[in-house]
């Protein structure tokens, strides 16, 4: 495992996935055979993300804990592309996972590698989807999950999930940035803690398939744009990662332009884009109705400023009021109902016309789904009136 900053090789896997001389990430990079378009792209296994184990770090023996993730619908904009004059828009519906969230992805692979390491207690920080995520395939591997949340800022359908699986849930007071530094510094002290966010590169693996999957749901083709949220910066990093590797297997011969998508109160890494830094400051008060990208610190921030303006991408930011008003968008014309945060892409598309050409193919990858987070849905839809019994139903709907 390389670090990203200084290079050396870590030996052995640290707790905190990081690297032993400087400190910055570490990466899984394939070694031995590279895969070929026909191992890779195995077209007799099922859509999916096992489907493309000859991309993961795994050897042939490995046993997947599985619920069948991956292989979402790309679907293809009925409405909102033809009304902005973007004609091969797409969305990746990412709420059509097992628990659903893109999550899961990175999830199947993680546990299992902590299930082959004989870790017997996950933990993550989380600003819900992860916590529902690792909750599920904690249960499904016979291992016990610990999820610590900011309080008060996640949405209750994830907590929900993350009950209803077992995991053992620690509410903390303070953000998500604070929930994670308290998780750092319990799994560098205690072993027997396996740590699940998405510092573990095991999570950016699995997040990876989906540039895979969008590549052969296109036919062969890379996007001419890939469109996503951006929180902790993990799953833009895993999506570059994805495409990098399609074109350095040479079975693709060009890469996409990544957008990283940001609520304007919480917006690290646009405002570095923004400024031409190459660093990150963190915001101590990262506030937006996105409840899952509320995230000030962004651990893969380093990474994600470096597949924005290695692809020729961008980062850019909507406010909330953007934010529910897309989400409305998606639901009333698209027929797609996904979560606040999963919205920023189509809140977005404003300005991507402006770059972007009628013809270009355009990917949103829309994150997670809208059933979790309903708190933010009343807001925007109001109340039903109520009828009375024995009330004339054709009159009230007059
Ligand atoms: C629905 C949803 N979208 C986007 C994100 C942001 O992903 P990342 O933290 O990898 O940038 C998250 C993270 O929690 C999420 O739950
Ligand atoms: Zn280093």
């Amino acid at each position: 495992m390389p670090c990203i900053g200084c290079g050396r090789e870590a030996k052995t896997e640290p707790p905190d996935f990081r690297c032993p001389s400087c400190g910055d990430l570490l990466e899984l990079v394939a070694t031995g055979r590279k895969p070929d378009r026909r191992s890779l792209l195995r077209q007799k296994a099922a859509f999916g993300v096992w489907r493309y184990a000859k991309g993961l770090p795994f050897g042939r023996d490995v046993e997947p804990i599985s619920l069948q993730e991956g292989g979402t619908p790309l679907v293809k904009s009925a409405s909102i592309g033809k009304e902005l004059g973007l004609h091969e828009l797409y969305i990746k519906n990412e709420g059509q996972n097992p628990t659903g969230s893109f999550k899961d992805r990175g999830m199947t692979v993680a546990v299992t590698r902590a299930s082959q390491r004989g870790a017997k207690t996950l933990i993550c920080a989380s600003t819900g989807n992860t916590s529902a995520s690792l909750a599920a395939y904690s249960a499904r591997g016979g291992l016990k999950a610990v999820v610590i949340v900011p309080s008060g800022k996640v949405a209750a359908g994830k907590l929900v999930q993350a009950t209803v699986h077992g995991a053992r849930i620690l509410r903390m007071k303070g953000n998500f940035d604070e929930a994670l530094e308290l998780v750092m510094g319990a799994v560098r002290k205690n072993p027997a803690l396996y740590l699940m966010n998405s510092i573990n590169p095991y999570r950016i693996e699995g997040q990876k398939t989906l540039a895979y999957e969008v590549f052969e749901q296109l036919g062969g083709r890379v996007p001419d744009y890939v469109v996503l949220p951006v929180g902790n910066a993990g799953n833009i990093s895993a999506i570059w990662k994805g495409f990098l590797e399609l074109k350095s297997w040479r079975i693709s011969d060009s890469l996409p332009r990544m957008v990283g998508v940001q609520a304007a109160q919480a917006a690290p890494i646009a405002e570095a884009y923004e400024k031409g830094r190459d660093y990150v400051k963190p915001w101590g008060d990262a506030k937006t109705v996105a409840s899952a990208i509320r995230i000030g610190k962004p651990v893969s921030w380093k990474k994600a400023l470096r597949a924005i303006r290695d692809s020729g991408g961008f980062s850019t930011t909507v406010t909330d009021r953007e934010i529910l008003e897309a989400r409305g968008q998606l639901a009333l014309k698209e027929g797609l109902f996904v979560e606040a945060a999963s919205a920023t892409p189509i809140a977005a598309l404003k300005r991507i016309r402006r770059v972007a050409k009628p013809r270009s193919t355009i990917v949103c990858v829309t994150t997670g789904n809208g059933l979790k987070d309903q708190e933010s849905v009343k807001v925007d839809l109001g109340e039903a009136p109520e009828l009375a019994g024995g009330q004339d139903l054709l009159r009230a709907l007059a």
